[in-house]
């Protein structure tokens, strides 16, 4: 039985497979309408969530099977005290596969290990969240073409922002990926990731503060939220929150291919004036979503479509 805790648990060929895997479900949906009947997928949110509980459940509909769970901690019995490890012992009487997303880095593995059906990791407190990286990994090489030779500007809330932290680790396995890493100095990359990751695989990477010192050589620009909900004081929040706002007049910069990603929600970091750019491709990321989420399912739950 698999698990999926971190984007490293995958090589790169299965990574490869599984958006192959995506790719085709994307073209021939009807394939693969029926892969899951009769199968159940829980979804145990103990945080806020739109895109990747509703993504998840809509890639399990998708493949024909059904979905329950529960979408805030309050309404599950973690509000009269149960632990993640007898929850999920628990969920692994009624559903085939879990995916739980908790504000605690680490809760997902406790899960894991307790668990009798597969774990997905939805999102662990600051630390990693695979299934998004899992989706900009698709919506980079379904647009860009290639994984590999691309300058990634990474821009906002490095220091809390799981998205960015699962990315990089899932980048720095393909060649000659560059890292622009942009953010003021209190949200810098954490040092788990600049030491235990990027400097020691020898990656290159630069870190800057201003937007526009970035902006002409990038490919891909990946804009991120300033996570209000790990800040340990709201005037610290207030701050930082619109440090780095993406306009038309920024875009101007840019090459006239480079993508801009965001795994949203969004607040202010993006302006909606930028949402008709054809570079802005947030939007499809989130479509890209719920195709790499069924190919995951079909993957985890060993169910091979002809
Ligand atoms: C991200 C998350 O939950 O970390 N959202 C998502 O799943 N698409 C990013 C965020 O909340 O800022």
């Amino acid at each position: 039985m698999r698990h999926l805790m971190s984007p490293l648990d995958f090589s790169v060929e299965e990574l490869d497979k599984l958006l192959d895997l995506a790719n085709d479900i994307e073209k021939n949906p009807d394939k693969y309408a029926h892969a899951c009947a009769g199968k159940k997928l829980a979804t145990c949110f103990y945080e806020p969530s739109t895109r990747t509980r509703l993504s998840f459940e809509a890639a399990m509909l998708n493949l024909g099977g059904s979905v329950l769970g529960f979408s805030e901690a309050g309404s599950s019995s973690a509000a009269k005290g149960e632990s993640v490890s007898d929850t999920i012992r628990v969920i692994s009487c009624y559903a085939d596969i879990c995916a739980i997303r908790h504000p605690k880095e680490g809760a997902a593995l406790v899960a894991s290990q307790k668990s009798l059906i597969p774990v997905i990791n939805a999102g662990d407190g600051g630390h990693q969240h695979p299934t998004q990286t899992l989706t900009d990994l698709l919506t980079i090489r379904s647009l860009k073409g290639r994984l590999s030779d691309i300058t990634i500007g990474l821009c906002g809330d490095l220091k809390f922002g799981r998205t960015v932290h699962s990315l990089i680790n899932a980048l720095i396995r393909y060649k000659n990926v560059h890292f622009v890493l942009i953010s003021p100095e209190e949200l810098r990359i954490p040092s788990y990731i600049r030491d235990d990751v990027l400097r020691a695989n020898q990656v290159e990477f630069e870190e800057v503060e201003r937007l526009e010192d970035a902006m002409t050589r990038l490919d891909v620009l990946y804009m991120t939220r300033v996570q209000r909900e790990r800040f340990f004081n709201e005037e610290d929040y207030i701050r930082l929150k619109d440090y780095y706002i993406l306009t038309k007049a920024k875009m101007e910069l840019a090459k006239e291919d480079m993508l801009v990603l965001h795994p949203l929600p969004r607040v202010n970091e993006i302006s909606v004036e930028v949402d008709s750019d054809p570079r802005a491709a947030y939007f499809k990321q989130a479509q890209y979503g719920v195709y790499v989420r069924m190919a995951l399912i079909l993957t985890l739950l060993g169910i091979q479509v002809d």
